[in-house]
């Protein structure tokens, strides 16, 4: 079934609820983006698929999570490459609202705020950004409830077993710590939805894929490569129960001049607080995330891999 496009709150609900009716689904996933999009949201779209009978992508430039207008602006868009990449992954629905749409009275007055989570690692350096970014996670997840555009003649009946159908939502791990706090906004504030986390996709020589990484010359993308290589190695000592000695791996990361290294440390996957300074220095043991931020020329590339010993 080709992909259909809809602008609306209202549309989407209307298509999505026609959808799982004429499926006989029983699960509905969303997989947000803002666009420009790659093939980690592929791999987002794709997982999404082969979970779920019905699959809404949202694609939408938020304007809250934009510290400076700039940016903003300097944002890629190109609908048309973006609805052929989810068409391809099999996505039934793609919503691409207007900020009138989302927004329709101007900038919200209530506002979702990250707490303390979001002041730490890229929080300090894009204040007020988790802020605007789980608002409109807020929205965009009760915009993709599924069954909520059926007519309210009763308890919507799935096709498998009746019930409500399952509702997941798809993010990221590069954006760790965007996915620790939509996972403990959904917490928290009770949301009735899934997330499930997507592994990060590299290219083959292990750069992260970011919609940034199109603002690399080849200089600075060879350069970049020292952060994913830095992970890496922290990885191995991981498996191989050594001490982490992040500072080795820091000294590489400074070593290469066109790197601004912003942090790098090993945190804890869930609250993002770093481990405890023995970890490094002893053999690792156990669950951690080592996660690193730096400019590379004109763009802030982030990066992070699992630790687990
Ligand atoms: O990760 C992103 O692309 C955005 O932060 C999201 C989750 C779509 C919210 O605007």
């Amino acid at each position: 079934m080709p992909t259909q496009l809809v602008t609306t709150a209202a549309e989407l609900r209307e298509a999505s609820a026609r959808l799982l009716v004429q499926k006989a689904g029983s699960s509905q996933g969303l997989v947000p983006t803002m666009g420009a999009l790659h093939e980690g949201h592929a791999r987002l779209a794709r997982t999404a698929v082969e979970q779920n009978d019905v699959v809404v992508a949202s694609i939408f430039v938020n304007p809250l999570q934009f510290g400076d207008t700039v940016d903003l602006d300097r944002y890629p868009r190109m609908l048309d490459a973006d609805l052929a990449l989810l068409e391809e992954q099999g996505v039934d629905l793609v919503f691409a609202p207007p900020v009138e749409e989302v927004y329709p009275g101007g900038e919200p007055l209530v506002r979702v705020t990250a707490g303390s989570l979001g002041e730490k690692w890229e929080g300090a350096s894009r204040p007020g950004h988790f802020d605007g970014a789980l608002t409109v996670v807020a929205k965009l997840l009760h915009y993709g409830i599924p069954g909520s555009g059926l007519p309210a003649t009763g308890a919507f009946v799935s096709g498998r077993g009746g019930g409500l159908p399952a509702y997941r939502a798809y993010f990221g791990q590069k954006d760790a710590q965007q996915l620790a706090l939509v996972r403990r906004m959904v917490s928290d504030l009770n949301f009735p939805v899934e997330i499930v986390a997507v592994p990060t996709v590299r290219s083959a020589d292990g750069l992260a894929l970011s919609s940034r990484n199109r603002f690399l010359s080849a200089e600075e993308r060879e350069a970049a490569l020292v952060l994913s290589r830095a992970l890496r190695l922290l990885a191995e000592r991981a498996t191989a129960h050594q001490p982490l000695d992040l500072e080795s791996a820091q000294a590489m990361v400074e070593s290469q001049p066109l790197v601004g290294l912003d942090y790098f440390d090993v945190v804890d996957p869930r609250t993002l607080e770093p481990l405890a300074e023995n970890c490094r220095k002893v053999p690792f043991r156990g669950e951690g995330l080592a996660i690193i931020a730096a400019k590379v020329g004109p763009v802030r590339l982030i990066d992070n891999v699992p630790l687990s010993s």
